[in-house]
């Protein structure tokens, strides 16, 4: 498996077609993604656009959906949820789908959504990850962090780097050198990995963020490490389900 990684989708060139890819949204669309496929979400279907968001929600049954809408860290206006993975128990989401659409995240995941096998991934499903990336063995990996607004981000190479380390004790073949972006993202984590949550709270989205409010809850669930079993996989474009 040669695994790079890309710090935002727009780094990834377009000629580069790899058989797999996981994006990471740490704070915190993709930690909300498994957690409320965790708690039992029919689906999340993923908008970059607003407008086609309340298209496509509009037809579906009213009492099955919610709309998860969020810009700039904070809720958007006339949704039913923000993306703080703490608000998306089983008691909301159990049965519904969810059409969400975050600053960065949906973006990320609308610039792969033709890679025939893709995923998400946050620190709390990093082991099922890597465990199920293990099992289908693809020969090239694009792990692919979300960043904010089209510049790097600290916290998605953190898990970024976490899931390659994974990778390589699962097999020790991988080449996780097939981008200097790969090996630097596992450094980090070799750094951090005592104290993810640290590293969360230093990042600048982590600063946006405290500066909004008390986000204790979202800094304490998106820094937890192997919780979740859930692996979200894409059936058709841009709908995530559990898998
Ligand atoms: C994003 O998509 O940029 C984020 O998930 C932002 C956030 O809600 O913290």
């Amino acid at each position: 498996m040669q695994i790079s990684y890309f710090h935002v989708p727009a780094e990834m060139p377009q000629s580069v077609h790899p058989s797999a890819a996981v994006v990471i949204d740490v704070l915190r669309a993709t930690t909300t993604i498994a957690w409320a496929l965790h708690n039992g979400a029919e689906a999340i279907q993923a908008f970059a656009d607003v407008d086609a968001l309340h298209t496509a929600a509009a037809a579906w049954p009213a009492d099955a959906r919610l709309l998860v809408g969020e810009r700039g860290g904070q809720k958007l206006e006339g949704f039913d949820l923000g993306n703080s993975p703490v608000t998306v128990g089983p008691e909301i989401v159990a049965g519904k789908r969810l059409f969400m659409s975050t600053t960065n995240g949906t973006r990320a995941l609308d610039r792969v959504r033709d890679v025939p096998l893709l995923m998400t991934a946050a620190l709390p499903n990093r082991e099922a990850v890597a465990q199920r990336l293990h099992q289908h063995k693809p020969d090239t990996l694009a792990i692919v962090g979300s960043g904010w607004e089209g510049s790097y981000s600290l916290e998605d190479s953190l898990a970024a780097g976490a899931l390659v380390h994974r990778l390589l004790e699962l097999d020790a073949a991988a080449n996780a050198a097939a981008n200097d972006e790969a090996t630097a993202a596992l450094a980090l984590w070799k750094q951090w990995m005592h104290d993810p949550e640290a590293c969360l709270r230093t990042a600048t989205h982590g600063q946006r963020l405290i500066r909004i409010g008390n986000h204790d809850a979202d800094f304490q669930c998106c820094a937890g490490l192997d919780q979740l079993s859930t692996v979200p996989i894409q059936g058709e474009p841009g709908v995530l389900k559990a898998a």
